[in-house]
């Protein structure tokens, strides 16, 4: 057993070739929030990555409890793609694939609700999504142009290097595969304008 990560809400623990996800306390939370939070992303965490595996790279779930608030999973042995992306010789083609994959989910209505590129892992040519605890199913233009926009200040604040070129890119790979570009284009101008939304930088 080995600690791989330990964030703000979970520890990720190695197992051989698995992960063990488990949500923590958290002790500034009243009680009882705390374990209906904890159960409600761990429940939605393991819907969205059932309904996702047939659609993009994410790790296959092997078992899940949310009494112990525990997902186990597939072990992604790639690179966190927010610790290499700058220095990939293909990263705008990488860019384009993430916007492919975003285009994926949300014509499925999947919503994930933290894009960042510290949720995402590159194994060779493959790109994993994880992190779906924050997921939801939404046909709704908002709440894609909203992803989309959180993707872009990942990249803003992350990348800022490439920042342009890469977003760039992202939009060109949604464009190509998006069910309803204008439309959540539109909508993306509306939220940006609207100024909500900003993620908190931790
Ligand atoms: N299935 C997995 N395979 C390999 N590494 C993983 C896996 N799941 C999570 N990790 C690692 O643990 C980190 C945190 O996991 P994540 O699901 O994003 O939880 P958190 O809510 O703490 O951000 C990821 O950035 C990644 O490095
Ligand atoms: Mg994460």
């Amino acid at each position: 057993m080995e600690i791989i990560s330990q964030g703000a809400e979970a520890i990720i623990v190695k197992e051989k070739n698995n992960v063990l996800k488990k949500r923590i306390k958290k002790s500034y939370r009243i009680q009882e929030i705390d374990e209906r939070l904890r159960k409600t992303r761990t429940k939605r965490e393991t819907k969205i990555l059932e309904r996702a595996k047939d659609l993009i790279p994410v790790p296959k779930i092997l078992d899940s409890c949310d009494k112990d608030m525990t997902i186990k999973m597939e072990f992604i042995d790639g690179l966190k793609l927010s610790e290499v992306l700058d220095s990939l010789k293909n990263k705008y083609e990488i860019a384009e694939l993430i916007g492919k994959q975003i285009a994926i989910l949300h014509n499925n209505n999947i919503i994930h609700g933290d894009l960042t590129t510290s949720n995402m892992l590159l194994k060779k040519d493959k790109l994993y999504f994880i992190d779906f605890g924050l997921s939801y199913i939404d046909e709704k233009t908002e709440h894609k142009a909203v992803d989309l926009h959180l993707i872009k200040q990942a990249l803003e604040s992350k990348h800022y290097l490439y920042f342009e070129d890469l977003f760039k890119s992202v939009l060109k790979g949604y464009r190509n595969n998006s069910n309803n570009y204008e439309a959540i284009m539109q909508r993306l101008l509306k939220v940006e304008t609207r100024g909500r939304y900003k993620r908190k930088l931790h």
